[in-house]
């Protein structure tokens, strides 16, 4: 359940009225990691009734691959490639791998991207949510920050989430994600506290977390004497560390597998695990029997 975030919500919904009424409008999120950008998405996902959604996520691996997360948007869309001028159709091929050629005019391409997006919300309202944003790879940074910037009687509402600023986004409106307030940060604490906590330890999590929801739920676990939860954590650098310790002590084949998990996009299950399984049979990442039988990591 989200707590707080009222002004949040309210941008939101705002955004999502002017699509539905006809018109775009472009938000980019940015704050800490952990402070609740994502819970965010999936609220302007869930409340996006009317909306064809489109979502894409940044993703490490994937910076140095130029239109990556273009691609990713675009390619429910590509049936519409056949409305686009015959330059930006072309240009899109090439980012996309559709067709061969030299490297493609980045203005064709965010002409192209433009072109599709306004096309599909010819049919309906669309929503585009961009989280992960500071791991966009270059090239679809600057073709969706261009495309926020000449969306105007579309109705197309453009989401980005972001942990730090963007240079491309420079100039479109920003909604900064603070930490929660004193009663909500309580609040979520103690949904993840099982059992009796003392006052002094109580505050010390709140005031070391500053609001910020990952920390609120996993500092506990670094606290000893706090019922319910096992582990070691701090602020969101901290969290990250302590994510690596974690991950540091389970078995090898438990550790491929998250890492298969993570760099898969889709998020699919079913396609992580014929990869596992693929990577397994071909001998590359061969279990020790023990770590088999463990079947996920104790997140
Ligand atoms: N307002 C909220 N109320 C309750 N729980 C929240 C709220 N915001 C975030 N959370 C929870 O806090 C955790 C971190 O939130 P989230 O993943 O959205 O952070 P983030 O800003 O996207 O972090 P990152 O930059 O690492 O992607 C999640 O478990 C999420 O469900
Ligand atoms: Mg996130």
């Amino acid at each position: 359940m989200l707590l707080d975030r009222l002004p949040e919500r309210a941008a939101i919904t705002q955004l999502l009225d002017t699509a539905r009424a006809g018109h775009s409008g472009v938000l980019v999120m940015r704050g800490e990691p952990g402070v609740g950008k994502t819970a965010l998405l999936e609220y302007a996902v869930d409340s996006a009734a009317g909306l064809r959604v489109a979502r894409v996520a940044g993703v490490e691996s994937e910076m140095e691959l130029a239109f990556a997360a273009l691609q990713q948007l675009c390619a429910p869309m590509l049936d519409k490639l056949g409305s686009l001028p015959d330059p930006q159709r072309a240009a899109l091929g090439v980012a996309f791998g559709l067709s061969t050629g030299s490297a493609p005019d980045r203005f064709l391409v965010g002409l192209a991207a433009l072109g599709l997006l306004s096309e599909v919300a010819v049919q309906q309202p669309l929503l585009c949510v961009v989280d992960d944003a500071q791991w966009l790879d270059r090239a679809s940074a600057q073709a969706l920050a261009f495309v926020a910037r000449r969306l105007l009687a579309e109705p197309v509402a453009l989401v980005f989430a972001t942990r730090e600023p963007c240079e491309e986004f420079r100039g479109l409106p920003e909604l900064p994600v603070g930490g929660l307030g004193d009663g909500d940060a309580r609040e979520l604490l103690g949904s993840v506290i099982r059992g009796p906590l003392d006052e002094r330890v109580r505050d010390r999590i709140v005031a070391e977390a500053r609001g910020n929801p990952l920390a609120l739920l996993e500092l506990p676990r670094g606290v000893p004497g706090v019922p319910g939860v096992a582990g070691a954590s701090g602020s969101p650098g901290r969290i990250e560390e302590n994510f690596r310790r974690r991950l540091a002590v389970l078995p090898a084949a438990t550790r491929r597998l998250m890492l298969v998990a993570a760099a898969e996009p889709t998020g699919e299950p079913a396609l992580v695990w014929r990869r596992w399984c693929g990577g397994r049979q071909s001998g590359s990442a061969s279990a020790p029997r023990s770590s088999r039988r463990r079947r996920t990591p104790d997140f």
